[in-house]
């Protein structure tokens, strides 16, 4: 068993956040939360990361503008956000980054940064249903509309591309005719809950290698 020292990247809710926050007080997984980080200050992960006790910071566009000619060209792959992420991570001894309802592109520059140990959760069955402007309700409403019988959850590694690097673990979920997005995304959400520390323990104890 190896134990993880988890940093998180979130945008809303937080929910997937918590379900980790409580296998690793349970004792299920070996890990320790060492910091969140949030593009929003009025997440519900900063609330819930601030309930825990756990060190958290809100980073983004405002808080670190970018300066230089050379960061605005590399707005989002190098930019001062990903750089103070890098810090503050670093500065906690994270060693694996879990992206958890983060709507943001992460830098090459932060993944080199984790020898590549960035994982993300996707609420659909990707290669499918993923990409730019697939995030929250918009994923459900095209799973929908393109008349599946079946979604669920994806488990990647994060490259520079969003929803496109290797897939670690899925879940599948039914969906049904009568299903609104707002249903399908709450069952998703319920196994997203369970796959996301079960990868982890995964990872952990060896099965999953990153
Ligand atoms: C989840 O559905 C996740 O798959 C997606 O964003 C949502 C985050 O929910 N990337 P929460 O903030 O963990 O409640």
């Amino acid at each position: 068993m190896q134990k993880l020292n988890l940093g998180f990247l979130c945008s809303h809710g937080g929910s997937n956040m918590q379900a980790i926050i409580e296998n690793v007080k349970k004792g299920n997984l070996l890990a320790e939360i060492c910091a969140v980080i949030s593009n929003n200050h009025q997440s519900g992960a900063i609330e819930k990361a601030q309930k825990e006790n756990i060190p958290y910071y809100v980073v983004n566009e405002k808080t670190h503008p970018n300066e230089s000619v050379s960061d605005i060209k590399n707005n989002a792959t190098n930019n001062k956000v990903n750089q103070e992420i890098i810090r503050i991570f670093k500065l906690h001894n994270v060693d694996t980054v879990i992206l958890a309802g983060y709507m943001k592109l992460i830098s090459q520059s932060l993944i080199d940064a984790f020898n590549g140990r960035v994982l993300n959760i996707h609420p659909a069955l990707l290669p499918r249903f993923g990409g730019k402007g697939m995030y929250g309700l918009n994923v459900h409403k095209a799973v929908i509309d393109a008349k599946e019988t079946k979604s669920g959850a994806t488990i990647h590694i994060v490259n520079p591309i969003y929803d496109d690097g290797k897939i670690l673990a899925q879940v599948e979920v039914p969906v049904f005719t009568d299903d609104t997005p707002e249903i399908l995304a709450e069952r998703i959400l319920k196994e997203e809950h369970k796959l996301y520390s079960a990868t982890l323990i995964k990872i952990s104890n060896g099965e999953i290698i990153l």
